[in-house]
C-alpha cells in the first residue's frame, strides 16, 4: 500500500475474527517496530505479545471491552523508563513515552499494510497489566492494541480542519 492509503487504510478497530495472525506478519510488524527510531536512539522499550486464547478472563481485568479479547493476539509496548533520554540539559522532560508511541505507529501501519487490524488503547488498568503480564520493576505499560483480521468496518475520519492545526510564521 502506497504510504497515503495506508494512513487512510488505518482505523481503530473494534470488532475481530478470531482467525490467527500469521506469524510472518506478525514478525513483520515487530520488525517494524524494531525500526521505529528513538531519542538518541535509546530503544527504550519492549513488547509483549500476548495470545488471547485462554486468557480472556485476566486481559479483560486489564481493559474490559468484549472486542479487546476477540483477536487472535493483544499486543503491549512497553518503556524501560531508566533506559530513556531525558532533555536533562534543561527541564528533565523523558521522551520514553513519545519513543513508545512511534513504536505503536510502526506496528499499527505494518500490520494495516498487512491487512489486519489493530486499535490503540491506553485506557487500561495499568495495576492489571503489570500482574498479568508478570512486568519486572522498572518495566512499565503503556500501550496495547489488539491485533487481528477486522470484523468491523471504517467509518468516516472525524479530524479538526487542518487551518485550525497548524500555522506558519511569517518570514
Ligand atoms: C494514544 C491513544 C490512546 C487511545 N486509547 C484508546 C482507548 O483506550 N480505547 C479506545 O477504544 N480507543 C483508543 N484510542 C483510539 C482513538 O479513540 C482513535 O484513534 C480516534 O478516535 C480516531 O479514530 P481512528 O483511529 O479510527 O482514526 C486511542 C488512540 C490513541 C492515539
Amino acid at each position: 500500500m502506497k504510504f497515503t492509503e495506508l494512513i487512510r487504510a488505518r482505523y481503530s478497530v473494534r470488532a475481530y475474527k478470531p482467525d490467527p495472525v500469521p506469524d510472518e506478519l506478525l514478525q513483520q510488524a515487530l520488525e517494524a517496530a524494531r525500526l521505529a527510531p528513538t531519542a538518541a536512539n535509546r530503544q527504550p522499550w519492549r513488547i509483549v505479545v500476548i495470545p488471547t486464547a485462554g486468557r480472556e478472563e485476566a486481559l479483560r481485568r486489564i481493559y474490559d471491552r468484549a472486542w479487546f479479547v476477540q483477536a487472535p493476539l493483544v499486543v503491549c509496548v512497553c518503556t524501560v523508563p531508566e533506559e530513556a533520554w531525558t532533555r536533562r540539559n534543561y527541564d528533565g522532560k523523558s521522551y520514553a513515552d513519545v519513543d513508545a508511541a512511534i513504536v505503536m505507529d510502526h506496528l499499527i501501519l505494518a500490520a494495516t499494510d498487512a491487512g489486519l487490524g489493530a486499535c490503540w488503547i491506553a485506557a487500561f488498568d495499568p495495576a492489571a497489566a503489570r500482574e498479568v503480564l508478570d512486568l519486572p520493576a522498572g518495566v512499565e505499560p503503556v500501550l496495547f492494541t489488539p491485533l487481528g483480521y477486522p470484523a468491523d468496518t471504517p467509518g468516516p475520519k472525524r479530524r479538526k480542519p487542518l487551518a485550525d492545526l497548524y500555522r506558519v510564521l511569517p518570514d
